[in-house]
C-alpha cells in the first residue's frame, strides 16, 4: 500500500487514529470534549435526513460505567475508557423525523411555494411512509414493485426491511466515525467495538425495543500500549478499482 505521506490536515488525523485499547487513567479528561464532538457528528450525511440516531454518554462518573464495561465482555478498551458513547439506531422514529424534516420545508417555503417545495413535501410525506411502514408482506410487496419498475427504468432496489435497517445503520455509522474523528482532532484516542451483549445493554440504558445499538464508543487519552500491533491494510490495488 502506498503510505499517506501527507501528514497534516485531514490526512495527518486519518493517518493517526488508531483503535486504542487502554487508556490513561491518570491525565484529565475532557468530558465536555465529548459533548461537542457528538454535535459535531450530527452533521454526519445521513439517508433522506432522518437522523436516525441517538447517542448515550456514560461519563466515568456514572453508576453505569461499570456495569457497562461488563456488558462490553470487559474488553480493556470498555474497562479503561473514561467515557462510553453507545451509538444507538432509530429506525422506529421514522414517523417522528419523516414529520420533522416535512415541518421544516414548509416552513422554509411558506412565503414563496415552489415546484420544488412540492416535491420534497411529497419524498416526507408520501414516499418516506411507503418505505418504512410495516405491513404483514410489505417487503415482498415493495420488492416485487422495485423489480416490475425496474423492468422499464433504473430503480432503487433496495427497499426491503433489511435494507431499511441497513440504510438507518450505514447513516449511524457514519455519525460514528464522525464521532471518531472529531475526538481525534482534540487529541483524544477512541475504540470503536461491536462486542457487547446488546440485549443486556438495552435493558441497562432502558432503551425501547425498537433501538438497535449500533456500536460503542470507548474513549480517552490513549497509551501506547493501547495499540495493538503496526496498522495493516489490504493493499490498495485490491481494493480500490478505476472503471
Ligand atoms: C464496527 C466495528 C466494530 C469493532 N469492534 C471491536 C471490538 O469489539 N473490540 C475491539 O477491540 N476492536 C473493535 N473494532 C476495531 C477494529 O478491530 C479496528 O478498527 C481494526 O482492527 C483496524 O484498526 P485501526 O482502527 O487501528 O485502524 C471494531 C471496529 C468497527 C468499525
Amino acid at each position: 500500500m502506498k503510505e499517506i505521506n501527507d501528514k497534516t490536515g485531514f490526512f495527518g488525523l486519518v493517518h493517526a487514529r488508531r483503535s486504542v485499547r487502554i487508556f490513561d487513567q491518570e491525565s484529565p479528561f475532557d468530558h465536555e470534549l465529548v459533548q461537542k464532538c457528538l454535535e459535531a457528528s450530527v452533521l454526519a450525511p445521513n439517508s433522506s435526513n432522518l437522523q436516525l440516531w441517538e447517542f448515550y454518554r456514560v461519563p466515568e462518573s456514572s453508576p453505569l460505567k461499570v456495569k457497562l464495561a461488563k456488558l462490553c465482555m470487559k474488553q480493556k478498551a470498555a474497562t479503561t475508557a473514561r467515557e462510553l458513547v453507545v451509538i444507538v439506531a432509530r429506525r422506529d422514529l421514522w414517523k417522528i423525523r419523516a414529520k420533522a424534516n416535512y415541518d421544516h420545508i414548509q416552513e422554509r417555503f411558506k412565503n414563496a411555494p415552489t415546484h420544488k417545495q412540492k416535491q420534497a413535501l411529497s419524498y416526507f410525506g408520501s414516499l418516506i411512509p411507503k418505505l418504512y411502514s410495516k405491513y404483514p408482506l410489505w417487503s415482498f410487496v415493495k420488492k416485487t414493485i422495485a423489480f416490475l419498475v425496474g423492468l422499464q427504468r433504473p430503480m432503487v432496489r433496495e427497499v426491503s426491511e433489511t435494507d431499511v435497517r441497513i440504510s438507518v445503520h450505514k447513516s449511524v455509522a457514519l455519525a460514528a466515525m464522525t464521532f471518531m474523528y472529531a475526538m481525534k482532532a482534540e487529541g483524544y484516542d477512541t475504540c470503536p467495538m461491536e462486542g457487547f451483549d446488546a440485549l443486556r445493554v438495552k435493558k441497562l440504558l432502558q432503551l425501547p425495543s425498537g433501538a438497535e445499538i449500533n456500536m460503542i464508543i470507548a474513549c480517552g487519552k490513549g497509551l501506547p500500549e493501547g495499540v495493538y500491533g503496526d496498522r495493516f491494510r489490504i493493499e490498495s490495488e485490491k481494493v480500490i478499482f478505476e472503471k
